[in-house]
């Protein structure tokens, strides 16, 4: 059995899809959410789920080993959800090729610092991309950077605001990221 743990900062809509296509997969368990924002939406979604979901602040992810020894005691592997803190380079360390995160674009296009959320399509728009899409990828030290697993793509109108490829990216991410998730942690 592999325990994954997953860290997210928002909404948890992906959390919630994966927790639920993988419910009944005898190989891999959903153990626990951490999330990092103590009014994040994730909770009620959680509490409907039946997963536990821990808020640990960012002073403490950052400055002590609260988050690690969590990781260390349950993840085999650890999945990023719209996550939008840095992950602290001990975690990285003790994790290598264990940290799959998800990010809303075709990376290396529109990764990087202030690269998040409705930057990032904003960012698609105001250079008139005819496609984005959605790059899954193990994380390490360096932003956006750890290697790619899979990307999808989209295409764009003219008429696509950066709402409508939000959403756009959105079903992609329904899509594939549960399926990908499943994929790398039983290879
Ligand atoms: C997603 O678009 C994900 O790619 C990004 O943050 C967003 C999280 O949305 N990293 P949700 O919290 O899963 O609804």
């Amino acid at each position: 059995m592999k325990n994954i743990v997953i860290l997210a900062s928002g909404s948890g809509s992906n959390a919630e899809n994966i927790i639920k296509y993988l419910e009944n997969n005898a190989e891999i368990n959903v153990i626990e959410i951490v999330c990092n924002r103590k009014d994040a939406y994730i909770f009620e979604r959680a509490k409907k789920l039946n997963i536990p979901c821990t808020y640990i602040k960012n002073s403490e992810i950052r400055e002590s080993d609260i988050l690690l020894k969590l990781l260390k005691s349950k993840a085999d592997f650890i999945v990023l959800a719209g996550f939008l803190l840095k992950v602290p380079e001990n975690i990285i360390e003790a994790f290598p090729n264990k940290i799959i995160n998800i990010h809303p674009a075709l990376l290396p296009n529109y990764g990087g610092k202030g690269m998040y959320g409705m930057h990032v399509h904003q960012a698609v728009k105001e250079n008139k991309e005819t496609e984005t899409g959605i790059t899954i990828h193990y994380v390490n030290e360096n932003y956006d950077e750890g290697a790619i697993i899979f990307q999808a793509k989209t295409a764009l109108t003219k008429d696509d605001t950066p709402e409508s490829i939000a959403q756009k990216v959105h079903q992609l991410e329904y899509k594939y990221f549960p399926e990908v998730i499943a994929k790398t942690v039983l290879q």
